[in-house]
């Protein structure tokens, strides 16, 4: 019997302006279920861009006030529902801190509060709602290996596991720097949650996923970030602005696989708990190819797929004329979120490819056209 189902009533996604937040309840609507969709802010642009798409999915109702850092605001969303998939953080766009108004202006303490305190304030709704089972929370590769200077340092070939935590063995100095403060708000949520659902007694538990860079089609405009909008600059023949001019590499999982894998967690009756690693799935590698190089094999899909695209081109040398390291990483391809939830996930060039049309489609992007070369 599946843990939870479309049949047992109303389930709750937080976050749902975001890009996993839209893609989750796109996943959970066309499956039959019930869904409450938690905005923080309906009237901010992307608040209303995300409400034009997402009300016009069946069965989804719009919940607007729904802030992390607002005590009692999800109460309302989770009254009444079997799950809550947890996406919200305070990230990327949300994260100048400019734009968190219950916030404290510092960004680095808002990411980190927005994981401890917003996740508290979850929990919370989830104990005065008395009926929420499961909890699946949305963590992050970066609890695993930790990100930048915290990232951790192993041999050539260390495949990450369900078993690697990015504060396993760090100078405890680093782990606290502001800089830090992502992965430890990861680590740290990860631990709330996993503490509560125990203290709970059995009347809700948590299964986390932890993914690796998001990446995938666009539903509307507010999702675009990070790698999704770089990508995008590339096939429209412009320099990449994130995390620099410089290339890079990054570990990808496609959106459209990582919410089928968060629905999948929720029905699965399996124990997570007593499963390698505990009730964690890593959610990086895709078809056998894991770390992408941004400048090399993300511009030769592209090319593939657009060949009559001029495209933009990362910088691989420095302005003082050194060559640009980049950081690989080893495959894990999703191996235990495979075997035990049976999660399935696709070629990154059906990724990388969906990127580019949906940037076109939605007009984010407008390709330039190279010039066809000419006979003599
Ligand atoms: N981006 C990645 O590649 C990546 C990789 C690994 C893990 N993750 C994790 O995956 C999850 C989803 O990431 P994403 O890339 O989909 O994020 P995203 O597109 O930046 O969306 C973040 C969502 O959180 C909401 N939010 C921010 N501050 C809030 C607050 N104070 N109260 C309530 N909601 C708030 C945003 O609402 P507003 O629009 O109102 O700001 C938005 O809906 C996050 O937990 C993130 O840490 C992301």
């Amino acid at each position: 019997m599946p843990a939870i189902s479309p049949l047992d009533g109303p389930v709750a996604v937080t976050g749902c302006s975001g890009n996993t937040g839209g893609h989750m309840v796109r996943e959970l609507a066309i499956q039959g279920y019930e869904v409450r969709a938690c905005i923080r802010d309906a009237n901010s642009w992307r608040g209303k861009d995300s409400v034009d798409y997402l009300s016009r999915l069946p069965r989804v109702e719009i919940m607007d006030g729904c802030d992390l850092f607002k005590a009692g605001s999800y109460d309302a969303a989770f009254k009444g529902c079997t799950a809550v998939f947890h996406t919200a953080a305070v990230l990327g766009n949300s994260a100048d801190g400019k734009s968190q108004p219950l916030g404290s202006g510092d960004r680095q303490m808002d990411v980190f509060n927005g994981g401890v305190i917003g996740t508290q304030n979850v929990i919370d709704a989830i104990t005065a709602s008395g009926s929420v089972r499961r909890l699946v929370y949305t963590s992050s590769m970066a609890a695993v290996h930790g990100i930048g200077e915290a990232r951790q340092v192993v041999p050539a070939g260390h495949e990450w596991t369900e078993t690697d935590w990015a504060s396993n063995g760090i100078d405890p100095e680093i782990w606290q720097d502001p800089g830090n403060a992502y992965a430890r708000s990861k680590v740290e949520t990860e631990r709330l949650i996993n503490e509560a659902a125990d203290a709970s007694s059995g009347k809700w538990d948590a299964v986390t996923l932890l993914p690796a860079m998001i990446c995938g089609p666009i539903l509307f405009k507010a999702q675009v970030g990070q790698w999704i909008e770089q990508i995008g600059r590339i096939a429209a023949g412009l320099a990449t602005t994130w995390l620099s001019e410089y290339d890079h590499y990054y570990n990808i999982i496609d959106v459209r696989d990582l919410v089928k894998a968060h629905r999948l967690a929720a029905e699965s009756s399996v124990d997570h708990r007593a499963t390698t690693g505990g009730s964690r799935y890593l959610m990086h590698g895709s078809g056998g190819r894991s770390a992408l190089r941004l400048g090399t094999e993300v511009r030769a899909i592209i090319h593939e797929y657009f060949p009559a695209f001029t495209l933009g081109n990362p910088k691989t040398v420095t302005a003082s004329g050194e060559p640009v390291t980049v950081q690989s990483s080893t495959v894990n391809d999703c191996k235990k979120a495979k075997s035990v939830l049976g999660a399935t996930i696709r070629p990154v060039e059906d990724t990388i490819r969906a990127i580019v049309e949906t940037s076109i489609e939605l007009g984010i992007i407008e390709p330039q056209l190279a010039e066809p070369a000419r006979d003599a």
